[in-house]
């Protein structure tokens, strides 16, 4: 059993839709412990850092209005196997080709305003989390 942490946001589409409860509570019954959780409204200078590995993508300028145009819920979950379990849970990028049952196969019609994002690996948690997060933020165990 490999214990993990991932990030998880829900971006202000799902934010503006109503669907913080249920995204959270998805990862809850799934299992998993939150061990940090917040609401913030990022920058543009912050968004840039957070997608810079998408920086010369075509969409990247779209994609930073699109992070910065509200707020946003930031989680950091724990559990086994928690990067590829998440990663699972919200299905492909666009939402028009995800699994029903997935969050975006359930709630995005769109590869852009597809409601969350997950860390898609332990070194990509490890960078982003610092981005959205201060250590100070995350509870100990319970
Ligand atoms: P996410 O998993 O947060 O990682 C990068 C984000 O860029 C992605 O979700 C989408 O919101 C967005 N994205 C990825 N591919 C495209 C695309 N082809 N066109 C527009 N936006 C995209």
């Amino acid at each position: 059993m490999a214990v993990e942490r991932t990030l998880i946001v829900v971006k202000p589409d799902g934010v503006k839709r109503g669907l913080i409860g249920e995204i959270i509570t998805r990862f809850e019954r799934k299992g998993f412990k939150i061990k940090a959780l917040k609401m913030l409204w990022i920058g543009k200078e912050q968004a840039e850092r957070f997608y810079s590995v998408h920086k010369d993508k075509p969409f990247f300028n779209d994609l930073v209005s699109f992070v910065t145009s509200g707020p946003i819920v930031a989680m950091i979950i724990e559990g086994d196997e928690a990067i590829s379990v998440a990663r699972i849970m919200i299905g492909l990028t666009d939402g028009r080709k995800a699994q029903p049952g997935t969050i975006r196969g359930d709630f995005a019609l769109s590869i852009q305003e597809n409601v969350v994002h997950a860390s898609d690996s332990k070194e990509s948690f490890e960078r982003e989390y610092r981005i959205l997060f201060n250590e100070n933020e995350i509870v100990g165990d319970y």
